[in-house]
């Protein structure tokens, strides 16, 4: 399956080595400073409007392939029916309308997830949608589910699947948060609509329940007969592709095994294990900085959690392993605990898009350290 960059030999291996470095040392002097210098909701325009206008550049994208791209038979996986390059991706939410699949297929991500999504197009809360915590490696992130709505997502993701020849695409659908939203019902059929437009459509589908940002609240995740009534309808749509259910941080175990169980009767192969963090405590952040946090406070519990999921339901889901990860040993410990793919936003923001080969590199070295031969015999070995 590998037909990328591959670190094939030592003269190849040491140049990507060295090649990634002057990246980062670019990225932290130059690129971080620019954008670091702007408020944080213009900072994230700019960046997906470059790259958006990068990725039609097809030399600026094999200079990167290049500079950036790790190749290993060792990460080499096939989960869900569906084989990756390698287990790490781009998570829900800097790729809201699907802009970046050309760049993060040059830099080597295993598979990306546009979106979320959602029925109507969504104008979103109002701004701003974000915050820095740099002593956190956080943003606090308010941005309600903006985004150009799934028809035109959707159609974006699918070109983008069948021109990123290596990297598989993942799409998260949410329900529209604006002034239509509705009852229950309402919720479900929204859900429905942007299902039947993704099917056949990518790789794998992402059902968003827990937006923690949004006017209808989380009433799919609050109350479990709801999640059934939800994904009973979902399960009326026939579609090819596997589904990941993307699930909140902060229940008791007692409240996510109840939706966990739900989920467990239901046409769903896994589960991305989860969204922002809700709970501030201990933690420096002004009252009026409204949303949820991402990076470093969701890690620890992040890595409970996929640690308990794998082992109480270890045979029904697959665990994608998210909240972070910013180094090869955060992706390995996720692994470890029992993740078959890991996903991450806020590292790239902090640390860089060549984050991505020193995971892959990172992780290579620990799975061999380790005695395997391959991630997936790594899977859940913690837990
Ligand atoms: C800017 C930003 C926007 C996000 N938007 C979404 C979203 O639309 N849908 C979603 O499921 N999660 C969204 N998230 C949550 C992330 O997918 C992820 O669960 C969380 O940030 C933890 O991962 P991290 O520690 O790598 O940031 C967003 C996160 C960030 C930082």
């Amino acid at each position: 399956m590998t037909t990328g960059y591959t670190i094939d030999s030592p003269v190849k291996n040491k140049f990507n080595a060295a090649s990634t470095q002057l990246f980062a040392f670019g990225y932290q002097k130059i690129a971080k400073k620019a954008f670091f210098a702007m408020k944080p909701d213009v900072a994230h325009a700019s960046m997906v409007d470059f790259c958006r206008g990068a990725g039609k550049v097809t030399p600026l994208m094999w200079l990167l392939r290049q500079m950036i791209d790790y190749t290993d038979p060792i990460l080499e996986t096939t989960v869900m029916g569906v084989p990756f390059n390698n287990p790490f991706g781009l998570t829900a939410g800097l790729d809201k309308d699907c802009d970046l699949p050309a760049c993060l297929n040059a830099a080597g991500f295993g598979f990306e997830t546009v979106g979320s999504t959602t029925s109507r197009p969504c104008p979103g809360n109002p701004r701003p949608w974000f915050h820095r915590l740099p002593q956190y490696h956080s943003m606090v992130v308010h941005a309600g589910l903006a985004n150009d709505g799934s028809e035109k997502v959707i159609r974006r993701a699918e070109k983008a699947w069948t021109s990123c020849d290596e990297m598989r695409m993942s799409v998260s659908l949410a329900r529209t948060n604006d002034k239509l939203c509705g009852d229950l019902d309402e919720g479900i059929e929204d859900y429905c609509t942007s299902l039947r437009r993704a099917v056949g459509r990518t790789d794998i589908i992402e059902i968003n329940v827990s937006c923690p940002n949004t006017m209808a609240g989380e009433p799919f995740t609050d109350d479990p007969n709801n999640l059934d009534r939800l994904f009973t309808a979902l399960d009326a749509i026939d579609r090819p592709q596997p589904m990941l259910v993307k699930m909140p941080l902060n229940k008791s175990w007692e409240e996510f095994a109840e939706l966990l169980d739900v989920l467990a009767d239901h046409n769903v192969q896994g589960v991305s294990l989860a969204n922002l963090q809700k709970d501030r405590t201990g933690l420096d952040v002004p009252d009026d900085w409204k949303g949820g946090l991402s990076g470093m406070p969701c890690q620890k519990s992040s890595d409970e959690l996929v640690a308990r999921v794998y082992r109480e339901y270890g045979d029904r889901f697959v665990i994608a392993g998210i909240g972070g990860v910013f180094t090869a040993e955060d992706a390995y410990r996720k692994i470890r605990n029992g993740a078959s793919i890991v996903q991450f936003v806020s590292s790239l923001m902090y640390l860089g898009p060549q984050n991505i080969t020193s995971i892959k590199r990172g992780v290579a070295d620990l799975l061999r350290l380790d005695g395997f031969s391959n991630v997936s015999e790594a899977v859940g070995v913690d837990a």
